[in-house]
């Protein structure tokens, strides 16, 4: 019997965008004649235009005006002509959106709340058309929400689809129902049998749905309650998002061994099931200190990356430098560091998180809105 060496999906991913890109093939998705303007007119939106009620210029990849037509609102998001995030995967992401709303208009089990549909998208005129969401970034993650978003994170992972970024900006709740609509980095992987789209689908087994979602959103909001009200008031929300993630799990792990998932990806489920039933019996502490670590020194390494950084980026990165200061031993304990950083002691830390802290205000991004 031969063996072949694990595929690296994530290179061949990235290698076929690439291509895409160089090949200069369009990709449309849905038909130009439902669109609320012609699309030549929305290629050409501007602050100016009659139907224009807000730009939003803040995103990075693109420009998303909110047009009324027709009695209702769209989000027209057109492509910046170089997309400000660096590095292969941001200078692809809109053709990855384009690609991924392709293949969710395809399936049923993707036409859902919480999903933004497609109404119309090219990718050479760099125009992706989808209805107006009516909400606001969410900022106090009640049950409701948390619950909606796992079960539409659930919906994509089950599809095949995994979702990278849910950043403050990347999420919306209106009156009812919290929504995912900027698919940037949202790849394709095999649930059945990796972790998530990274590597070989098998080399990054830290990053998964809670994983992402407790990085890039929850734990900024929890960082803001241990500021404002305290630690108690953070353990208890953290209490309550985990109390929901398990719950997440459990339904992922047993749809997953219907489908036919393979044991490795059973029992790494397994595991982080019984990590978090473990800590939620108890004071959750340790849990709290060793996955805030986890999510701030994560993100930081992300904004970092993309040369993408916020004042929440800066509030990250003091939390990291705090938890060095005072809870070091601790850390150690619960070994948190990659083996780089493990080598160091605590001064060789703070110095190290110092440095990132420096390059994170050399990055910051000047941020606008116009309404
Ligand atoms: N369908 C929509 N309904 C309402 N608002 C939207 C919609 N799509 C986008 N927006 C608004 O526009 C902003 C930017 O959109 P989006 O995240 O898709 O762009 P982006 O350039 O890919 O962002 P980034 O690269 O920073 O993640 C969102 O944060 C949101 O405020
Ligand atoms: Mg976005």
């Amino acid at each position: 019997m031969t063996t072949h060496p694990p595929i690296d999906i994530e290179h061949l991913r990235r290698q076929h965008q690439l291509d895409w890109v160089a090949s200069g093939r369009d990709l449309v998705v849905g038909d130009a004649a439902t669109c609320p303007l012609p699309p030549d007119e929305l290629m050409r939106l501007d602050a100016r235009h009659p139907a224009v009620r807000e730009v939003h210029d803040s995103g990075l990849t693109a420009e998303v005006f909110r047009v009324q037509a027709g009695g209702r609102d769209w989000a027209v998001k057109r492509a910046r002509a170089a997309c400000k995030v660096q590095g292969v995967d941001g200078q692809t992401s809109f053709l990855n959106e384009v690609q991924r709303r392709a293949e969710m208009a395809a399936l049923p089990s993707l036409q859902r709340a919480g999903l933004s549909p497609t109404v119309y998208a090219s990718l050479k005129q760099g125009l992706i058309v989808s209805p107006w969401i009516a909400g606001a970034p969410v900022s106090d993650w009640d049950e409701t929400s948390l619950r909606q978003l796992f079960d539409t994170g659930l919906a994509l992972l089950r599809a095949g689809f995994f979702e990278w970024d849910f950043c403050p900006g990347n999420v919306l709740r209106d009156a009812r129902q919290v929504w995912l609509f900027d698919y940037g980095y949202l790849y394709r992987f095999d649930p059945r049998r990796h972790f998530n789209s990274a590597g070989t689908g098998l080399s990054a087994p830290q990053h998964h749905l809670a994983e992402r979602i407790e990085s890039r959103h929850v734990f900024g909001g929890l960082l803001r309650l241990e500021l404002e009200h305290g630690a108690d008031a953070a353990l208890r929300a953290f209490r309550l998002e985990k109390s929901i993630a398990l719950e997440a799990y459990q339904r992922l792990r047993s749809l997953l061994a219907a489908d036919g998932a393979t044991a490795t990806v059973l029992q790494w489920l397994d595991g982080i099931c019984a990590g978090w039933r473990a800590a939620l019996a108890g004071s959750l502490s340790d849990l709290y200190l060793r996955e805030a670590w986890r999510s701030h020194a994560t993100d930081l390494a992300d904004d970092l990356a993309g040369q993408t950084c916020t004042p929440t980026t800066l509030a990250r990165a003091d939390w990291l430098l705090d938890a060095l200061r005072l809870h070091h031993a601790a850390l150690a304990a619960q070994r948190v560091w990659p083996a780089a950083e493990a080598a160091l002691d605590r001064p060789g830390l703070i110095a190290l998180y110092e440095q990132r802290r420096r390059q994170a205000v050399a990055y910051q991004l000047p941020r606008t809105t116009h309404a």
